[in-house]
């Protein structure tokens, strides 16, 4: 887990003096962003009257600071000037910001500790600030319990949250790099889910944010009731964020996790998926990260797939080595051209887990079975019609040229197989009903011969009498 190493070097001092009772306390933390306010969730509550319940937000990295007032009533003043809401202003150092009679400065850890070094000469120095008890030893307990960036998260986005209109109810989900929360938007008093990234070295963090951005970009384009819709997208202090619609069910992932599924409701999965390619792909948009917990089993038995963090824009030309190590085409692998036919391989990789219980490839986090010459997908498994077992050998190719070309064409396949196996079985005729009188021509053969042999007896005994 990584530790914010720069910011637990660097702590953030704020030094708050009131005017008023001329009192002053300091405060020191290890964590980015610091929100000030008057209700007591905030890292640095303020009880004072003139204080809003969510004030301000104090964020740093290393030696950049900055403050954004969040709508307060009565407002902030920095260095003399008042502060337009929610925008982000720099705290230079020796800034002074203003909240009522509270004055609030940004002393470097250093300085702050020069101030109470013994031995000092010159005038007598003012007494050092008292330390707000649990101030300096919260900072210490941080960095002796190594903070987790989850913890660091929580100070933002956590459950009761107000982020502009959508409060945040509870966490749902999580992935590699989103965190989803289930909000109520309270302007239009709908529930949405709401994602946004998880946290990380600031790097990590632009990057997770450059994805959220191109996962709003690609879903834009897409209108498909297999797909997860978005509602909106924005930007708050919390940086980026989707809403999309709220679903009810689980993911494909959790549905396997119980158990195996028989291969004509593995093919009916499979069809609304590739329903889902065929739009995408026809939209010029590839996903790329097809994989059972991108893939939604509604509570009404919908499905839909999500998470086009990941998706590349046809001619857009972002083809990193990206996606999910057990899923991926070799083209991914190779960091090679990657289209529509990628997804097939990623949708297939998925119906090859439903029918068979497991994946096609031998896989491993750095490596896998597919890029091996030669390699052969494993498709076999009893109950897996043949008819099945081909489609998923020509798909799950590591040449894309052997693959249905796009969703479109695996929809066909799929709904073809799915015909042929569903076809009803043509049973044998039930015997006629036997007739009262029946024409000569229609006398059964037996009866036939019986009554030749029985013509023939008579003739041979009519033969004999006359003999005698
Ligand atoms: N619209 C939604 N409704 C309900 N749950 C969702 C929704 N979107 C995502 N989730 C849940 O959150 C998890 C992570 O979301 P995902 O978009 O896959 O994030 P990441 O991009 O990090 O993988 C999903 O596996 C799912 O359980
Ligand atoms: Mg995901």
């Amino acid at each position: 887990m990584w530790v914010a190493l720069e910011e637990l070097l660097e702590p953030l001092i704020v030094r708050v003096e009131d005017t008023a009772d001329r009192s002053t306390v300091e405060y020191a933390f290890a964590h980015s962003p610091v929100r000030i306010g008057r209700s007591v969730r905030n890292d640095l509550p303020l009880p004072h009257g003139f204080v809003s319940a969510s004030h301000g937000l104090v964020e740093f990295d290393g030696a950049l600071r900055r403050y954004t007032d969040l709508g307060s009533t009565n407002g902030s003043v920095l260095d003399g000037e008042p502060l337009a809401p929610r925008v982000a202003v720099p705290l230079e150092p020796g800034a002074e910001l203003v909240i009522g009679s509270l004055r609030l400065t940004f002393p470097s850890p250093a300085a702050s500790i020069t101030a109470s070094a013994p031995g000092s000469t010159g005038p007598p120095e003012p007494e050092p600030p008292p330390i707000r008890a649990g101030g300096i030893t919260a900072l210490m307990q941080r960095l002796a319990a190594a903070p987790s960036e989850e913890r660091a998260w929580q100070d933002v986005l956590y459950p009761g949250a107000v982020i502009g209109r959508f409060e945040l109810v509870r966490e749902i989900g999580r992935g590699s790099f989103g965190l989803v929360f289930e909000a109520e938007d309270r302007q239009l008093r709908r529930r949405v889910a709401f994602k946004a990234v998880r946290p990380g070295r600031n790097s990590q963090v632009m990057l997770r944010q450059e994805r959220l951005q191109k996962e709003a970009e690609a879903i834009a384009q897409l209108a498909h009731p297999n797909i997860v819709t978005l509602y909106d997208a924005g930007t708050a202090e919390s940086g980026p964020y989707l809403v999309l619609e709220l679903l009810q069910g689980e993911t494909l992932h959790g549905t396997m996790r119980r158990g195996r599924v028989g291969h004509a409701h593995a093919i009916e999965i499979a069809i609304e998926i590739a329903w889902a390619l065929d739009h995408a792909h026809a939209a010029g948009v590839v996903h790329r990260d097809l994989k059972p917990a991108n893939v939604f089993v509604c509570a009404s038995g919908a499905i839909k797939v999500l998470d086009f963090g990941i998706a590349s824009v046809l001619g857009g030309g972002d083809l990193r080595a990206v996606g999910t190590p057990a899923y991926m085409a070799p083209e991914q692998w190779r960091m090679g051209v990657q289209d529509a036919r990628t997804d097939v391989f990623g949708a297939a990789a998925i119906l090859c887990e439903l029918v068979t219980g497991r994946l096609p490839y031998r896989v491993t986090k750095d490596s896998s079975a597919v890029l091996e010459p030669g390699a052969r997908p494993m498709v076999d498994a009893p109950g897996v019609p043949e008819v099945l077992r081909g489609l998923l050998r020509r798909a799950l190719s590591p040449d894309p040229e052997d693959r249905p070309k796009d969703g479109g064409a695996w929809l066909a396949e799929l709904l073809a197989i799915q015909e042929e196996l569903d076809r009803p079985r043509v049973e044998p005729a039930p015997p006629p009903p036997v007739p009262r009188r029946r024409a000569s021509g229609e006398w059964p053969l037996v009866l036939i011969a019986t009554g030749i042999a029985a013509a023939a007896i008579g003739a041979l005994v009519w033969g004999l009498v006359l003999l005698k």
